[in-house]
């Protein structure tokens, strides 16, 4: 279940000004669903929790089972979009600690991500960590050809080959690439590994819930099935019901309303520790989709009550450029209760019996209130309880919100011009053939 609360919006966004936008809105979702808007050649995630290769969801099924029956580990080979949404379910959806507690905890394999930065450091401990551990691969990349998991994978190809040999190492290595196309792909191929597709018409930050999601998640042991229902209910819900009563199409609204207020910055906030790759995710999922030509509204995130004590000043009492979007989970998966201390040394009696869950709870209400008076508004989403169910209807609801937000603020939800720069670059930098002007320029201008 999934629920919208706009009562602590400070009466920034009120019925009317919502009214004002449903014709915007109404068109965006319609330009998403029957591709008529920019980008259009990349909204075939509207329609995938019904339509998707039914043959390839039963191969992710297999393989995991394969996967979890012969290695302790899978080893995540991505960056960006080739890696968020896996790790954000992951880390919603399985046990905080699942690398290190006793696998009777877990109902998968450990889990690592590799190729999502280019450090050393990170290389040499993951490689410990693996230590005497049996492990498989799963390397994604949709274009084939991205720096930093290519260079993980080249790195992990021969560890698989000279740890199993070249026959066993095939067995245990997955790509998920495009189809046709790609250095992945031809690599993939020629060595004989069981490939899975990113859809063409899906790309990167919208690909969770192809195999480049699903793969990863299977091994880990979430119930993937139970991920495309909630997926599907929220393409139900939110494809069809009407403006006044439709939460996503209000969400996207809400904020674009907000920034026409000067409130240019959202911070996602959650109160478990296990949403903060979600937020990651969703991070990702709005900085590059709405990010673009000078404007957007600046993707940000806080884990509370952690971030109380880091991030809580800024928020109560800084510069008032922000509102808050807060993901409201009500029921904790397991609970624990406060005991009675005889000698209440710490003065914590008044606690007694409560449970931790109610603690946070009331830390998220007083939270709400104290940062409404200090001025911020607040976008509230309601959720009843962290499942996979909710996972797939939580990732449809900010998709589809995402686009729809985009086209209201009039730019391409899908491409991401801005990513190249840093790439030419790099590549010059590292002297890449074809790049020898520009090596040139940057040289001048780093002295
Ligand atoms: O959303 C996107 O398109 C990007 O974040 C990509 O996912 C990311 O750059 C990785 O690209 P690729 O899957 O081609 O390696």
């Amino acid at each position: 279940m999934l629920k919208l609360d706009l009562s602590k919006t400070l009466g920034m966004v009120s019925d009317e000004e919502l009214q004002n936008l449903k014709p915007m809105a109404e068109l965006a979702l319609s330009n998403l669903t029957e591709k008529k808007g920019a980008g259009s050649e990349f909204t075939g995630w509207t329609r995938l929790p019904e339509d998707y290769d039914k043959e390839e969801y039963e191969r992710i099924l297999k393989a995991s089972e394969k996967i979890k029956s012969n290695s302790d580990a899978l080893v995540v080979i991505g960056i960006g979009g080739s890696y968020l949404g896996a790790k954000a379910a992951v880390e919603m959806l399985t046990h905080s600690f699942l690398n290190s507690v006793k696998h009777t905890h877990r109902p998968g394999c450990e889990i690592y991500f590799l190729g999502q930065n280019m450090s050393s450091d990170y290389l040499h401990d993951f490689l410990e960590a693996i230590e005497g551990k049996d492990i498989s691969v799963n390397v994604i990349s949709k274009s084939g050809t991205t720096t930093e998991p290519a260079i993980a994978f080249r790195i992990m190809k021969k560890y698989m080959e000279d740890k199993y040999g070249r026959e066993k190492a095939r067995e245990r290595i997955f790509a998920t690439t495009d189809e046709h196309k790609g250095a992945l792909k031809t690599l993939a191929d020629g060595e004989g590994y069981e490939t899975f597709v990113v859809p063409d018409d899906i790309g990167g930050r919208y690909s969770v819930l192809t195999a480049v999601g699903l793969l990863p998640m299977a091994c880990a042991g979430i119930d993937i099935d139970e991920v495309m229902d909630g997926a599907g209910k929220a393409m139900e819900e939110y494809l069809n019901a009407d403006f006044s009563s439709n939460d996503c199409m209000k969400y996207a609204a809400a904020r674009n309303i907000l920034t026409r207020k000067g409130k240019d910055i959202e911070i996602l906030v959650s109160y478990e520790p296990s949403l903060v790759y979600f937020a990651e995710w969703w991070k990702q999922l709005y900085g590059e989709s709405e990010g673009k030509g000078g404007k957007g509204i600046f993707p940000a995130s806080v884990n509370f009550s952690t971030d109380l004590h880091s991030m809580g000043q800024f928020i109560q009492d800084g510069k008032r450029n922000l509102f808050e979007t807060v993901l409201s989970v009500e029921k904790a998966r397991r609970d624990f209760r406060i005991e009675e201390d005889e000698k209440n040394l710490d003065g914590l009696n008044f606690l007694k019996g409560m449970t931790m869950n109610e603690i946070n709870r009331n830390a998220m209400k007083g939270t709400l209130i104290a940062h409404n008076d200090g001025g911020v508004p607040n976008i509230i989403i309601e959720t009843d309880e962290i499942n996979p169910e909710n996972f797939g209807r939580l990732v449809y609801f900010f998709e589809l919100a995402c686009g729809i937000s985009a086209y209201i603020l009039g730019v391409n939800p899908f491409d991401q011009p801005g990513v190249e720069d840093y790439k030419k670059n790099m590549f010059a930098l590292l002297g890449k053939p074809g790049y020898e002007e520009l090596r040139k320029e940057l040289t001048e201008k780093l002295k």
